[in-house]
């Protein structure tokens, strides 16, 4: 697959050095007559609201600020995409704040994901702490939703301005080439994918029709044709054992 529409969520409020770092990727892939268009979403620019925790996204799609803010705008546009930059200064330790609102309110894609096998490259920046756990963090959300972190790029103060390595030009590499046909998914991958099946085989009967209508019910990953042998008996069982022990949900 050669990827055309590169959507890039910058969680920073300001342009500053995460800004500059995908810019920096962008001119990379210029640089080398990529056929590629990067559409920048500035998350400071959008108007997104807190999430209200009344559930109403799990149960039933749809959610209180649907018509009034510009969440749903963002997702479409996540949807419509290629591959995606996810991207998040570390603030104390983590994503930031106006990211996490964000992806708070993504929520029904943990349960009805839509951004199938979509490549995802995680960039962060800090000044010096912190870029493990944010990555980690960005890497298990892009997972959630149904896509494939395919790859981290990373910077610390000392090394703002450095020049691509080699390690970092081949993920940058594969992630405009990820090919879902090549893809093992991870055991983090096939556990995830489990418990969503699980909830929808059991808990929640939106979860169900929409997996039953995507053909997944009795399928082990989203694309499931390159998964070892041992990977293959591992998500059987971890499915076997959690949809067991899961109790479906009585009405009251
Ligand atoms: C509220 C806040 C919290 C921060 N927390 C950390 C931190 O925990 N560790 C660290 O090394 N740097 C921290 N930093 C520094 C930023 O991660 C760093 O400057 C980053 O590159 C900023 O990205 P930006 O220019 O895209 O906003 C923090 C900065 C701010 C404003």
């Amino acid at each position: 697959m050669f990827l055309l529409n590169i959507v890039v969520i910058n969680g920073s409020k300001r342009k500053g050095n995460t800004y500059n770092l995908i810019k920096k990727i962008e001119k990379y892939y210029l640089s080398n007559n990529k056929d590629i268009s990067f559409n920048y979403i500035n998350l400071g620019e959008y108007n997104i609201s807190t999430c209200l925790g009344c559930e109403v996204c799990i149960k039933s799609d749809k959610c209180p600020f649907d018509t009034k803010d510009d969440v749903n705008k963002i997702m479409n546009q996540l949807n419509d995409s290629d591959g995606i930059i996810l991207s998040s200064p570390v603030y104390l330790e983590q994503v930031s704040g106006l990211l996490k609102t964000f992806i708070d309110r993504t929520c029904r894609w943990f349960h009805r994901p839509e951004l199938i096998c979509k490549p995802i490259l995680i960039v962060s920046t800090t000044a010096s702490s912190g870029l493990k756990r944010t990555t980690k963090y960005l890497e298990s959300v892009a997972v959630q939703w149904g896509a494939v972190p395919v790859g981290i790029v990373k910077r610390k103060v000392y090394n703002y301005n450095n020049a691509f390595d080699s390690k970092e030009k081949k993920v940058l590499d594969n992630f405009i080439n990820f090919n879902i046909k090549n893809y093992n998914p991870s055991f983090y991958q096939l556990t995830m994918f489990q418990v969503q099946r699980v909830l929808a085989n059991k808990v929640i009967k939106i979860d169900k029709e929409f997996w039953n209508e995507k053909k997944w019910m009795n399928k082990i990953y989203y694309y499931d044709r390159n998964v070892p042998y041992i990977k293959k008996i591992y998500a059987k069982l971890f499915f076997k054992m959690l949809n067991n022990r899961i109790q479906p949900v009585k009405k009251s």
